[in-house]
């Protein structure tokens, strides 16, 4: 029996982890399973929570308003020194590139204990963007013992970056995983007004936004584009569930808080989220997952960043970058709007980014790497 420590704290990292942690708890007589939650995030960390009946075995609640990256690292890493003394785990799991996955990761390496990083190998190369995942996911896969790569893109960073071919898998995203069984038709929302906004039947278009590195001006600038859409375009439905971060709020809300089509709402619950996703016509984010998930449902996807670490859907057309410039992001997007022929180009449902398996793949190569599955088969060596 071995003891799998899985450690997540952010709504992405906990979203794209659920599956994981369920398929490892299915095979019980290998693997004991500690769940470790950093609560990076409280609120939004609990959504998820409920959503996928995950309880943490250990909850550091490290969260506070306004933290800074110096404040989660230093209230996270020596909770997870003591954790991992007293439990002894043989593998840590971490997924993506929040501070969360990184000290998980840390930790894990300062007790020489292996790490498994799902998601690994996504690079932009630019370190300030994102800030400061990217330098968070090249740490962590410098500590990673077994690479789980989404994509054959990815796995190619990671041996061009010297990693053992023989320790990189590609394995697809565990974001599809959930998306498989979180879509469904006649989807009824927990929010009444979302319901609402649904039943009016008008196009609705979905934004988010949080990034670090477009605090200030450029998520201004981002805010004031959706301002003059919602404006030009009054028969369209803008409905953005503002991230948590006081940061973002007082960006976002004196621009957009009095038009009569933006919905300025609360973070969704995975579930309402997603399947308000599937019934949208054209998205705004600076979201990773967003990219990712988009794409499944052949949505246009413009995305406020200038580099992304996803290339996978910006070739496949559905994601288009268009950077955080106000009259850039209106002249796109108007001519997706206006352009019939524009729209349909980038609406083609696509999946870049897995089949719904990979949580079932990564809990097998572990298997293999403790020594209790079979010998893995060419697919998971591409
Ligand atoms: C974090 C991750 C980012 C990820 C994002 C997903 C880092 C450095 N950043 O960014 O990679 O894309 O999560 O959303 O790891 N807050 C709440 N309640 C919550 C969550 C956040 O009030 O449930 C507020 C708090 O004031 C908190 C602030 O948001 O201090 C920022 O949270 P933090 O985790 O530091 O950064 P994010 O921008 O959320
Ligand atoms: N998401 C959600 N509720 C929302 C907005 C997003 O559940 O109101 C989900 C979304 O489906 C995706 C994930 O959160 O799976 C993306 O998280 P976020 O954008 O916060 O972080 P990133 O992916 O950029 O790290």
């Amino acid at each position: 029996m071995k003891k799998i420590a899985v450690i997540f704290g952010t709504r992405p990292d906990t979203i794209k982890l659920a599956t994981v942690i369920s398929e490892l708890k299915k095979e019980n007589d290998c693997f004991e399973v500690l769940t470790i939650a950093s609560a990076q995030h409280r609120q939004m960390l609990d959504q998820v929570l409920e959503v996928f009946e995950l309880k943490p075995d250990n909850d550091l609640n490290i969260m506070k308003p306004n933290q800074t990256l110096a404040s989660i690292t230093k209230d996270t890493i020596q909770e997870l020194d003591d954790i991992f003394v007293k439990e002894k785990p043989d593998m840590v799991v971490v997924q993506g590139d929040t501070t969360t996955t990184f000290l998980g990761a840390l930790a894990a390496f300062y007790r020489q204990i292996p790490v498994g990083h799902v998601e690994a190998g996504l690079r932009t190369y630019d370190k300030l963007n994102p800030f400061p995942e990217e330098v968070n996911r090249m740490l962590t896969s410098c500590i990673t013992k077994l690479h789980f790569a989404p994509t054959a893109t990815a796995k190619k960073a990671l041996i061009k970056e010297n990693n053992k071919k023989g320790d990189i898998f590609v394995t697809g995203n565990t974001v599809i995983d959930a998306l498989e069984v979180a879509v469904r038709e006649n989807f009824v929302f927990s929010v009444d007004k979302v319901n609402d906004i649904v039943a009016q039947n008008k196009r609705i278009a979905l934004v988010t936004m949080h990034r670090r590195e477009n605090w200030g001006e450029p998520m201004k600038n981002a805010a004031k584009a959706i301002k003059s859409l919602a404006v030009q375009y009054p028969d369209i439905n803008f409905i953005f569930p503002v991230h948590l971060n006081p940061v973002v709020r007082n960006a976002v809300n004196p621009i957009l808080s009095k038009l009569t089509n933006v919905f300025l709402i609360e973070p969704l619950d995975y579930l309402d989220f997603v399947n308000l996703m599937s019934r949208c016509f054209l998205i705004f984010t600076d979201s990773g997952g967003v990219q990712e998930e988009g794409p499944h449902f052949g949505i246009p996807i413009l995305v406020f960043r200038k580099v992304t670490e996803r290339p996978e859907a910006v070739k496949c057309g559905t994601v288009k970058l268009v950077g955080l410039n106000k009259s850039k992001i209106v002249k796109t997007a108007k001519n997706l709007i206006d352009n019939e022929e524009e729209y349909r180009k980038m609406a083609s449902a696509v999946n870049p980014y897995g089949d719904g398996l990979a949580s079932k793949r990564i809990v097998t190569i572990i298997k293999n790497y403790f020594g209790m599955g079979e010998e893995l088969i060419e697919e998971f060596k591409l």
